[in-house]
């Protein structure tokens, strides 16, 4: 017998998530320094934690369990979101509660919008449920009528939605969502960018308990690396999440972290109007170029399809100038590149190098 007759074969066909690589990787490979990086990949916040943020979570008593109970994140995050703390669960990240959620349904199949966050599909399978992947119309809003039929063929009974959507920016129109609440599935509405525009589905939750919002930290809060995320949800289902959860998934400096940025979110506020402002800039400097097609985003991030050569070759000539943006290997994605929204900097390097390639 070999250690592989050992594990599952289920797994054999799994495609790797392909995950960013860390700032300092990146530039040992590109031969350029960590500041000159201008890294607008991974929908990352590039004006980092307040310092008041970075000090709580320095400050966090390392040598002490985190709370399992999650009282005092619970309740800070509950007031941000206005509900009860009873409807809230935190996790290391919102991957940890997707990951939470697929196995308290533990259902034969999942049902993902395409294109979509790349997580869903990986954590189903790591689940052992078969990701059912249904395209999105032409203009990127979801296929309904596709996605209901997918849902009662194959017994799924868990949906992954995402408002904004990543990679394509746009918002879950509500009408959408309330025609698959109808279903006998638990709909994830994943609210990971929300702080950047798009209105929060939450209200929703009071009369659909089939309905979990996950957020995040990661990205308006700039703590991706600490990873803090959460679900909002009906208190029954958060009941059993938590049941379920492992006991120490919040590590004590993220919540210290996450309590602290809760506290001072007025301040980062300005930070995230920031960036909407130079999304709006950097569409308008990218698109001028004439060769490069924006979707309308209300994320971090645009998605632009490129017009009049390969996409591949575009990511790979700002890579070699230490710029680094988003190319999608897929079929469903052909032609595309996402860009996230830095700083007014970043995108001053980014159309730069855009001109030198034009
Ligand atoms: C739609 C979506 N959901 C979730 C995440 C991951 O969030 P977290 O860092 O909290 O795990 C991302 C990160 O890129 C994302 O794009």
């Amino acid at each position: 017998m070999t250690l592989r007759d050992l594990l599952r074969p289920d797994l054999d066909d799994l495609e790797d998530y392909v995950p960013v690589k860390p700032y300092d990787v990146l530039a040992a490979e590109l031969g350029v320094p960590v500041e000159r990086l201008v890294k607008l990949d991974a929908n990352e916040n590039l004006y980092g934690p307040l310092p008041a943020v970075r000090a709580a979570a320095a400050a966090a008593d390392l040598h002490i369990y985190p709370d399992p109970g999650q009282t005092r994140l619970r309740a800070a995050i509950a007031d941000y979101v206005q509900v009860d703390p009873a409807q809230v669960v935190a996790g290391a990240g919102a991957d940890d509660l997707i990951d939470i959620i697929i196995r308290l349904v533990d259902p034969p199949a999942v049902v993902v919008p395409t294109p979509a966050f790349g997580m869903y599909r990986f954590l189903a399978k790591v689940a052992g449920a078969t990701p059912i992947e249904i395209r999105r119309r032409p203009n990127f809003d979801l296929d309904v009528v596709a996605i209901r039929h997918a849902v009662q063929e194959t017994g799924a009974r868990l949906v992954f939605l995402t408002h904004p959507n990543n990679p394509t920016g746009n918002p879950l129109q509500i009408a959408e969502l309330e025609a698959l609440l109808s279903l006998d599935a638990i709909v994830v509405v994943d609210e990971a960018y929300i702080e950047f525009g798009g209105r929060t589905v939450v209200p929703l939750i009071r009369h659909h308990p089939n309905l979990v919002v996950l957020r995040t930290f990661s990205k308006w809060a700039a703590l991706a690396g600490l990873r803090v995320g959460y679900s909002v949800s009906s208190p029954e289902l958060a009941a059993e999440m938590m049941r379920i959860k492992q006991p120490y998934n919040v590590n004590v400096a993220a919540e210290a972290a996450a309590l602290a940025a809760l506290e001072h979110r007025a301040e980062i506020a300005k930070t995230i109007a920031a960036i909407v402002a130079e999304r709006e800039r950097m569409t308008r400097l990218v698109a001028g170029l004439g060769w490069l097609e924006p979707l309308p985003s209300v994320a971090n991030f645009v998605l632009f399809a490129v017009h009049g050569r390969p996409a591949r070759e575009i990511a790979a000539s700002l890579r070699q100038r230490g710029i680094l943006v988003r190319y999608y290997d897929r079929p469903d994605l052909a032609g595309h590149l996402r860009i996230s929204a830095g700083r007014p900097a970043d995108t001053d390097a980014l159309v730069t190098a855009l001109q030198e390639l034009s």
